[in-house]
């Protein structure tokens, strides 16, 4: 007897049955272009990856820890007059990390008060349980921890099967390896420059190497995906970082508590990683 293995997992990754993703123009930041579509070939040789393939460029993705909780809508409202790309929800489970944030209910309610696209970063240790109901909140990019998935695989393909985009994130101490055997299932890779749980760290330069191995790695495969780096990212190392192959910059305290304001801060650290970033094409 026959036995489908998807049955079993009672979850289907993305497959040949499937129609392909076609990626909606809200989820691509404004000005960025698509080199035309391409879909997932799942069990023939996988010549693309699943989302459209994206011509890097430097992107400022705020996290809003550091915001005025009691006005969210607003601040939010304030990170898009102020020329963000995205928002970064830092969701935290205080079991993953010492530290508990933003349940899917909170980021529901923001969403109405912008719309450039919303992420979420898991750093929790059941995003299974957890990805539908932050897709629903609003959430266009999941972002899962390697160290909480025991099936990354499944997760990436389950998190992609409900619509939004898969992305994976690196602790300081994870290898770049970890995430070769994925690339064909992801749009973004995140290497953390800070151990995560807390914003107002300092920055970790001893992962610009993983930095520049992961961005080698996507290189090599063909496949337009983001690297974004997380933790500690200022004025100060921002250049060192994209010159290492960051192109997605998430920033906390150096936004929000930047003497000049929001919208100059953003325009700094654009302007700084623009110039230190390698790829860029006119
Ligand atoms: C830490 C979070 C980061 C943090 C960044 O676990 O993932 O997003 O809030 O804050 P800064 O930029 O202040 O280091």
């Amino acid at each position: 007897m026959h036995v489908d293995p998807h049955d079993l997992a009672g979850e289907r990754a993305v497959d040949e049955h499937d129609a392909p993703i076609r990626e909606s123009a809200e989820c691509v930041a404004a000005g960025r272009h698509l080199l035309g579509g391409h879909h997932l070939d799942a069990h023939g040789s996988q010549t693309t990856n699943q989302y459209p393939h994206l011509v890097p460029r430097i992107e400022i993705a705020p996290s809003v820890l550091p915001a005025d909780f009691a006005r969210l809508g607003d601040e939010v409202a304030a990170l898009q007059d102020a020329g963000v790309d995205r928002i970064q929800w830092d969701v935290m489970d205080g079991q993953f990390v010492p530290n508990l944030t933003f349940g899917p209910a909170v980021i529901a309610a923001a969403r109405a008060h912008a719309s450039v696209p919303f992420e979420a970063h898991l750093m929790v240790l059941t995003p299974d349980a957890m990805a539908a109901d932050y897709v629903d909140a609003g959430c266009q990019r999941l972002i899962v921890h390697v160290e909480a998935c025991q099936h990354l695989h499944r997760t990436l393909g389950h998190i992609a099967s409900l619509g939004a985009r898969a992305a994976v994130a690196l602790n300081p101490s994870t290898p770049a390896s970890a995430v070769a055997h994925v690339l064909d299932l992801v749009d973004m890779v995140l290497v953390m420059t800070v151990n995560p749980g807390f914003g107002g760290q300092d920055y970790l330069a001893s992962m610009e190497p993983k930095v520049a191995e992961v961005r080698d790695m996507i290189q090599a495969s063909g496949y337009g995906i983001d690297v974004e780096v997380d933790g500690g990212i200022s004025a100060k190392t921002v250049a060192g970082v994209a010159a290492a192959g960051a192109n997605v910059l998430v920033a906390g305290s150096a936004l929000f508590h930047h003497p000049d304001g929001l919208e100059a801060a953003v325009a700094e650290l654009r302007a700084l990683a623009e110039s230190a970033f390698p790829w860029l094409t006119d």
